[in-house]
């Protein structure tokens, strides 16, 4: 075989890798030297009107992952043959921003880079106690979100952690 017919091959075979890896299944784990928190998995609970936000959980939850467009969500039936598409994103603004799925589509790029999921480039979160969340679910356990750069110490608990993302 010629050499430039190899290089062809070569490319269409990355091309059909690419394509089909556009909505692979991903699920995340925590990374911390915390062990409270480490090889947790990450579950989302209800928490508002299709707001679920993220604990340190046990399992894993799937997601689809578009890795070309930067978009993670999930299909949700809700019976009758009717379904909608929660996204994965940030809860802006606060002190504490939670990761939560939601109906509405934020404008986070999410990737993985070297197998952590990174938000717009940043693979930093925390996992916090005492978020003040609407169930106050995180009174006990730790709540996943980002804690703003001067945000007032106000928190039971707060643990730096890396989220790793298994594409599957
Ligand atoms: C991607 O996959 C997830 C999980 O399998 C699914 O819920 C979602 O609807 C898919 N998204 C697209 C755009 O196909
Ligand atoms: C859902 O769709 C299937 C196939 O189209 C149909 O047979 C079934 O009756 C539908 N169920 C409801 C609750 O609409
Ligand atoms: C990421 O950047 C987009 C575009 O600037 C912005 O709308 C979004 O809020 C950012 N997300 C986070 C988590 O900072
Ligand atoms: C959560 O805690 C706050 C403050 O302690 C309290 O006012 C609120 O009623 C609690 N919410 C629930 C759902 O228990």
């Amino acid at each position: 075989m010629q050499f430039s017919t190899l290089l062809a091959t070569a490319v269409a075979l990355t091309g059909a890798t690419a394509a089909a890896i556009q909505n692979s299944t991903v699920k995340f784990t925590i990374e911390s030297p915390n062990q409270d928190v480490n090889n947790k998995g990450l579950s989302s609970i209800h928490e508002g009107a299709a707001i679920n936000y993220f604990f340190a959980g046990e399992a894993s939850e799937a997601f689809g992952f578009d890795t070309k467009t930067g978009v993670i969500s999930k299909t949700v039936e809700i019976g009758g043959n009717q379904s909608y598409e929660e996204f994965f994103g940030i809860q802006q603004g606060g002190n504490f921003q939670s990761l939560q799925t939601s109906p509405t589509q934020d404008n986070t790029k999410w990737a993985v880079d070297n197998g952590y999921l990174t938000g717009n480039g940043s693979d930093s979160f925390f996992a916090v106690k005492g978020t003040n969340d609407p169930y106050n679910y995180s009174e006990e356990s730790y709540q996943i979100g980002i804690v703003a750069p001067h945000a007032p110490n106000v928190y039971k608990e707060v643990v730096p952690i890396k989220i790793k993302a298994n594409l599957q």
